[in-house]
């Protein structure tokens, strides 16, 4: 009998309602294919009813509640209608990302068979790589302020702010990430030409970190012509990493780069697991097609199985990983709408499990 993992699910809002228990029924079938064991454990917090009940998204003891698990399974937050947007996000995720010190947050860059990558004669096998983006400082600091408000000389400030606790530990993370990967190779986003202090720093805390890892092959780009790479020349790439908001960026851009918003899933992850990580797909909570058993389940799926390979369970994320592609590659009426087929979410999510498990 293999391990268990205690795992906190959380479904939020609109459409992580929909997607969430497909994730689950996968990870079900994954376990039992792949002989471990999951214990789920599910919160009906961080999402509007929940807020319309208690004026918060989180009870006050969510941190003890949630730090026990090895990992969270999140679908979406979101219901502009009733709560606004800053108030759901910074209430609940932000929480989450910032307590348990998920500093990277990790999007995979990959085109499955049966998708059509927006970029002109792309095929499966060309566009492979993961960005890297660093989560808890850089740009996105608190620290600045106005003066002279409302007058002539209104004045604002937001400075960057890089520790080298906070540059080294995502280096590090992205140079480990890229020797595991056939190519070894990893790519800086920078940006020294035109910003003179911060960047030249992460560029030399770069080197310094290279220095450590002899068989990686490194490269850094500026991140303009970085961001028009990733259109014209996705296949030079493997491990990027990059500052927050150099990160935040190109993880939009990669997943853009291979198909639609519903399939792309990614990590929020404490490295060095002192606390859960938080896995959820990039796309949010959908009011427009919520509610109607049409969203495509897969960005949540394809999370699962990178919670797996966080856990320890390769094969079984790799084997999820599989039979979504396998699932895509034969299309048609299987899949859900956003992809051209007829599938509602439960649908589609039946016939990953049934790929997954070999019973077809
Ligand atoms: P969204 O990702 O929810 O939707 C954008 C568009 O993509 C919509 O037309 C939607 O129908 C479509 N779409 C998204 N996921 C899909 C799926 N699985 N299958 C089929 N179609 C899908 O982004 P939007 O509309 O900007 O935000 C809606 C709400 O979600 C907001 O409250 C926002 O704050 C929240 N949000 C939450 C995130 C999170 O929890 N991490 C991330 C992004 C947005
Ligand atoms: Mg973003």
């Amino acid at each position: 009998m293999g391990h268990t993992h205690r795992i906190a699910v959380i479904p939020g809002d609109g459409i992580g309602k929909e997607v969430v228990p497909e994730g689950v029924k996968v990870l079900e079938a994954a376990a039992s294919t792949f002989d471990f064991t999951l214990d789920f454990e599910r919160f009906d917090y961080a999402n509007a009813e929940y807020y319309a009940q208690h004026g918060k998204m989180l009870p006050e003891n969510w941190f003890d509640q949630l730090v026990g698990f090895d990992s969270i399974f999140f679908g979406a937050v979101g219901w502009p209608d009733t709560v606004p947007d800053h108030v759901s996000l910074w209430g609940s995720l932000l929480q989450f990302r910032r307590h348990f010190d998920q500093y990277v947050s990790l999007r995979p860059v990959k085109l499955l068979p049966g998708v059509t990558s927006p970029l002109v004669g792309r095929e499966p096998g060309d566009i492979d790589f993961y960005v890297v983006r660093e989560n808890t400082e850089g740009e996105y600091s608190s620290v600045g302020g106005k003066i002279f408000e409302g007058t002539e000389r209104e004045t604002v400030m937001q400075e960057t702010v890089m520790t080298r606790t906070g540059v080294d530990r995502i280096l590090k993370y992205a140079f480990d990430l890229a020797q595991t990967r056939p190519k070894k190779h990893l790519t800086s986003a920078t940006k020294s030409n035109g910003i003179s202090i911060s960047m030249p720093y992460w560029d030399t805390r770069v080197e310094a970190m290279a220095a450590r890892y002899e068989d990686v092959r490194v490269d850094k780009f500026h991140i303009d012509i970085l961001a028009a790479n990733f259109v014209l020349h996705p296949d030079w790439f493997d491990v990027v990493v990059g500052s927050n908001l150099f990160g935040d960026i190109l993880s939009d851009l990669g997943p853009a780069c291979t198909g639609t918003i519903g399939i792309a899933p990614s990590g929020n992850i404490n490295p060095e697991r002192r606390f859960p990580s938080l896995f959820e797909p990039v796309h949010g909570s959908a009011p427009d097609i919520a509610g109607r058993g049409i969203a495509n389940p897969i960005g949540q799926i394809w999370s699962a199985s990178m919670m797996l390979e966080h856990l320890g369970e390769t094969e079984a994320a790799a084997g999820i990983l599989d039979a979504v592609g396998a699932v895509l590659a034969r299309g048609g009426a299987s899949l859900t709408p956003d992809m051209g087929g007829q599938a509602t979410t439960a649908g589609l999510g039946d016939e990953i499990v049934t790929q997954l498990t070999g019973e077809s």
